[in-house]
């Protein structure tokens, strides 16, 4: 990895790009679910989102003047084979090669990842991540852009959020295919792990110059209390969110406690096959990409059933969980939440970066995605988000002191790049640091975060 430090921000195919059914690009499975009655928390689609697709230069150009070298974003895979699998649509494969180009223009560093939830339809037909075949469907995907792209692109990331997107989709049930069940969450898990081992894999034979890496939402887990069971909890928390994921990738192997946690629950886990533990222990990463917004605080679990929620609509109270046998979320009422409940607690960071290079001492980091989501004003002109600035200011802080003592960190990417769609939180939940108007062309403006942010990347010293 070289040595310039990678400040800049970070967007998704499917949240920005828009062109949804432009130039042979194919169905994905959030095509599909935005357009259907399931749909029905916030009932709008990506179809033309931030338009980033037809306005890539002027977002990147923005980027640049705001003092960012790094630009991370995803490839929409039903735009390089339509079908999942097969048939090869050079339309799409051009304006990857266009984006690339256009951050190399401006000298900024392209960090690519290859999914980022949007499966394509086709495929999820076939069972999705369930199926072992979209495994290998992947592997095909990854090594037609490592071959495409990998001349230029020095940074790859596999899978975006192997936990969180698992628990949108087969836990809490708001992300398609809808589904409410731990066992079935965790075999579409274990796939999606599979499957970046197989692409790392694939990238190591071909030799390119560059780096590989997965993206896991990682989480400093944390109790009020300091009890044996309390512990016990976050012992517990630590295998469900995240060693589950890092281990995995870093290690080349699931922790012993977390297989033998499933087994007691009475997961069926014959979908893990002898053979896989080579193809997990050869691809292993080269760093490790993190998006980092909250801690988790967690406290025994008591009784009940297993049950999973979250805030999509911006009122009301915060994620509650409660898994059984392993641990439930606790709430510290004196903290800071923004409006759907996220704890605005910037320490969080430093806590996880500390903990992470004890487990994984010789595996770079790159904050892939650290940001707030808010109901931002466009008000003469300029949008101002005080809020952000010391959300930001918070965690970019805490993760230099970090660094100070002794993490490995590489890279730090604001989520968003400019406002773009929020998944099922629709489009008012805004992350960017350019503000997008919807109603008026997708017209862009800088927020005040944005010019915040300028200044802080142009008097940081290393
Ligand atoms: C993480 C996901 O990668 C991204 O797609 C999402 O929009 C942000 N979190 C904000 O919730």
């Amino acid at each position: 990895m070289d040595n310039k430090f990678l400040w800049g921000s970070a967007t998704a195919a499917y949240q920005c790009e828009g062109a949804w059914n432009e130039d042979g690009k194919g169905l994905s499975n959030w095509d599909v679910f935005c357009h259907s009655e399931k749909n029905n928390v916030n009932p709008v689609t990506g179809d033309v989102a931030s338009d980033h697709y037809h306005r890539y230069e002027e977002d990147i150009k923005m980027m640049a003047e705001g003092g960012q070298n790094a630009y991370r974003f995803s490839i929409a895979w039903t735009r390089i084979l339509p079908n999942g699998v097969g048939e090869v649509n050079q339309k799409g494969i051009d304006f990857y090669h266009r984006l690339i180009d256009t951050c190399l223009k401006h000298e900024i560093e392209p960090l690519v990842t290859l999914y980022h939830y949007d499966l394509p339809q086709k495929l999820f037909e076939k069972g999705g991540w369930e199926n072992r075949e979209t495994t290998d469907a992947f592997e095909e995907y990854a090594k037609v852009c490592f071959k495409e792209f990998g001349d230029r692109v020095k940074y790859w990331m596999t899978i975006n959020e192997p936990n969180y997107d698992t628990l949108c989709s087969y836990a809490i049930g708001n992300y398609p295919p809808n589904v409410q069940s731990l066992s079935r969450r965790w075999h579409a898990m274990y796939h999606l792990m599979l499957a970046s081992a197989k692409a790392v894999n694939t990238y190591r034979k071909l030799g390119l110059n560059g780096e590989i890496g997965l993206v896991s939402d990682s989480y400093s887990i944390e109790a009020l209390e300091d009890t044996p069971a309390y512990n016990q909890a976050k012992k517990n928390a630590d295998l469900f969110f995240n060693r589950s994921v890092n281990d995995v990738c870093v290690y080349g192997h699931y922790p012993e406690q977390f297989i033998q946690k499933l087994v007691s629950d009475g997961v069926d886990t014959s979908y893990m096959f002898e053979e896989d533990k080579k193809i997990f222990q050869t691809g292993t990463i080269d760093f490790l990409g993190i998006n980092a917004y909250d801690r988790i605080l967690v406290k025994p679990y008591t009784s009940g059933e297993t049950i999973l929620t979250n805030n999509n609509t911006g009122t009301g109270d915060g994620p509650k969980a409660v898994i059984k046998d392993w641990f439930e979320f606790d709430d510290d009422p004196t903290t800071e939440k923004n409006p759907w409940g996220m704890e605005i607690y910037p320490k969080s960071i430093y806590d996880l970066l500390l903990e992470l290079k004890a487990l994984y001492p010789t595996t770079p980091v790159i904050i892939t995605e650290n940001g707030i989501g808010n109901y931002d004003k466009f008000i003469n002109g300029e949008i101002k988000d005080p809020y952000r600035i010391d959300y930001l200011k918070g965690f970019i802080e805490n993760m230099l002191e970090a660094k100070t003592k002794g993490c490995d960190v590489r890279g730090y990417l604001v989520w968003s790049t400019m406002d773009l769609y929020s998944w099922i939180n629709g489009y008012e939940k805004r992350y960017g640091l350019v503000y997008v108007d919807f109603d008026n062309e997708n017209q862009r403006t800088p927020k005040e975060s944005y010019y915040w942010y300028r200044d802080f990347i142009r008097n940081y010293e290393e």
